[in-house]
């Protein structure tokens, strides 16, 4: 739906970001704008910026940015229609509908309605006579009876008209149930039953609506599962198995599995904090779901192959997230359903043991790591060590960090301060290679691909750079400014965007030398504001703008004698790499 232009400014005007921000994260002034630890990853150094002048956020260390709106998206895990709505409520105010609102906001209502319908039906099914091998096999599989009715499992019957039937008959249209997907349309075009002979896993959201169903075969037939597809309320990236009642149980530590039923058995175990991705490896927006409601994560995986790899992904994930983590191994191969299965009554104690004895992130995959090396051949010994090393200087967190060095150094009989410094220079050098990429990603928001001096990375950042530093230096420095309009024609700005502002900056200065961000974002779009607001948040004021702004004019006017746009667009990489060098040259 398209929210009116009219409708968000008048949310931007009664809300500010700061106070938004604010109930998630504690912001302190700094400069301009405001800086606290950003909430989107592990930060340890303040470096997540807000400006209540521009409406956007920033962080240094992540890259997250953006408007209000989008930091309640990213933050309470709604979408761009729902952040709109939370904050109109926030603020008192109503968000104005049109039809087409409406109608997608009544077919999603329908299609809560027809889930709840339906999971209700399908538990039914379970305790009828063609329901009875489905409630043998979950007691097969050592299920209680409360623990079926605690996850509203149920019998989805083999004729492929049940559930159709009964729904039509509750008044719901074929429509409705197509897109629901709880029903298929036939060649003509008329709604058969999704589910068939399936025992049937209702997957319900914090509000407890029903969003959709895992449907188990009883037999060998592919699929295992057979999940709702997506859906106007179903996304399985977002939504996390049995996180209804784990959030309530978490206690800081979540325990993150497979599988539906490795779930359903853990929470029988009595180890309500598990939770499990709908038939999909965890995607970040279930990460940041996760870290919402926990510090630490177990992640109890398959011991198989696949099982491993899944792991080594969720780890990626979620430790630059600032995560705890630590990695539970289910001993014989076995998933953590069939291992309480195989322990019977001693299966809660001994599965409580397997967390107790469990190991952090690193230490599983410095025991993967070692498993490749012949530790008593002294090159191997040393090959480890390098990639060790290598893994350890990964760690954000110094003791953290320090702990792991000493645990090395001991085990390997290796003196801890060569470690350290090995890890150190590591460090280093990943440092600087972050460092790199953050730049280069920078550059690339904040460079529209329609400027020339975007039309080849290598060159065209020492332009855009210059174009971004000079343009922060003189809101920084409006004293410096009389100077630098005298010195600098628009035209010298190769890109367009920068070269609006500069000319925005000039009309102002014809009211004085004061450049309020307020009054400059009046004359932008939204995107262009965000842009700006970037360049400003990535240039701290310099310490010597006269002679800063000497350089980058110099810089321009020789970028403007060299190349015209025609020639930088044809250039080749080596072409503009000898500009380059010659242009340093010239600098020395
Ligand atoms: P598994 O194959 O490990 O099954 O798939 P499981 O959870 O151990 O199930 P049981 O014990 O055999 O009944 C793990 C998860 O992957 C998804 C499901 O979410 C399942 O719980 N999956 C698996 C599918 O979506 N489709 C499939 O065909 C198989
Ligand atoms: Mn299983």
């Amino acid at each position: 739906m398209d929210i009116s232009e009219d409708f968000k400014q008048e949310l931007k005007r009664r809300i500010n970001i700061a106070d938004v921000i604010g109930e998630y994260v504690t912001l302190k002034k700094s400069g301009r704008g405001l800086m606290g630890k950003c909430p989107f990853h592990g930060d340890d150094t303040p470096s997540f910026s807000v400006s209540p002048e521009l409406n956007v956020y920033h962080c240094f260390g992540c890259g997250a940015s953006g408007d209000t709106i989008r930091f309640v998206e990213e933050m309470e895990h709604l979408d761009y229609i729902e952040a709109v709505r939370w904050l109109a409520q926030k603020a008192g105010i109503t968000v104005p509908e049109n039809n087409e609102d409406k109608n997608a906001h009544r077919l999603r209502q329908r299609i809560y309605e027809a889930n709840r319908e339906a999971a209700r039906f399908y538990v039914q099914q379970l305790y009828t006579p063609e329901g009875k091998e489905a409630l043998d096999y979950l007691t097969g599989r050592q299920l209680l009876p409360k623990t079926m009715t605690h996850f509203g499992l149920g019998y989805s019957p083999k004729s492929r008209f049940a559930l159709t039937n009964y729904l039509m008959g509750k008044g719901f249209s074929g429509t409705e149930l197509i897109q629901a997907n709880l029903a298929n349309a036939s060649q003509s075009g008329r709604p058969y039953d999704r589910f068939s002979d399936r025992i049937m896993f209702p997957i319900i959201d914090l509000q407890r609506r029903v969003l959709g169903f895992g449907g188990r075969i009883m037999s060998d037939i592919k699929p295992k599962y057979l999940n709702t597809a997506e859906t106007p309320v179903f996304n399985k990236s977002r939504n996390l198995y049995a996180l209804q009642f784990a959030k309530n149980k978490a206690d800081g530590q979540l325990i993150l599995v497979e599988g539906y039923m490795d779930v359903i058995a853990l929470h029988q175990a009595g180890f309500e904090n598990a939770v499990a991705t709908l038939g999909t490896a965890l995607t970040q927006e279930q990460a940041l779901i996760i870290k919402h409601y926990c510090h630490e994560v177990v992640i109890c995986y398959d011991a198989d192959e696949a099982g491993q790899r899944a792991t080594a992904r969720a780890i990626s994930i979620l430790r630059p997230l600032g995560l705890a983590i630590r990695i539970v191994t289910v001993p014989n191969g076995k998933d953590p359903d069939e291992f309480m299965k195989s322990h019977g009554e001693q299966g809660p104690a001994r599965f409580r043991m397997l967390l107790e004895k469990s190991g952090s992130d690193i230490d599983y995959r410095l025991h993967k790591l070692k498993a490749n090396y012949q530790l008593d051949i002294t090159q191997q010994r040393v090959d480890f060590l390098t990639e060790a090393c290598q893994m350890l200087a990964t760690i954000d967190n110094s003791i953290e960090k320090d702990i792991y060095i000493s645990q090395l150094a001991e085990e390997l009989s290796v003196d801890k301060n060569a470690i350290r410094q090995r890890v150190e220079q590591y460090t280093k050098m990943q440092q600087r290679q972050t460092a790199k990429k953050q730049q280069r990603a920078i550059q690339r928001n904040l460079t529209a691909p329609q400027d020339w001096s975007r039309s080849d990375g290598a060159f065209n950042l020492r332009i855009a750079s210059t174009e971004d530093a000079l343009i922060a230096l003189l809101m920084g420095h409006p004293d410096i400014a009389v100077t630098v309009f005298e010195r600098l024609k628009p035209a010298l700005f190769p890109t367009s965007f920068h070269r609006t502002i500069y000319r925005i900056l000039q009309e102002r200065a014809a009211n004085g030398y004061d450049f309020t961000l307020m009054d400059i974002s009046d004359s932008l779009s939204d995107e262009e504001t965000g842009r700006l607001a970037k360049i400003l948040a990535t240039h701290p004021p310099e310490e010597h703008p006269q002679e800063a702004a000497k350089d980058y004019i110099e810089i321009l006017q020789e970028e403007a004698d060299k190349l015209t746009p025609q020639q930088i667009a044809e250039a080749d990489d080596d072409t503009m790499r000898e500009q380059m060098r010659k242009l340093l040259n010239k600098k020395q």
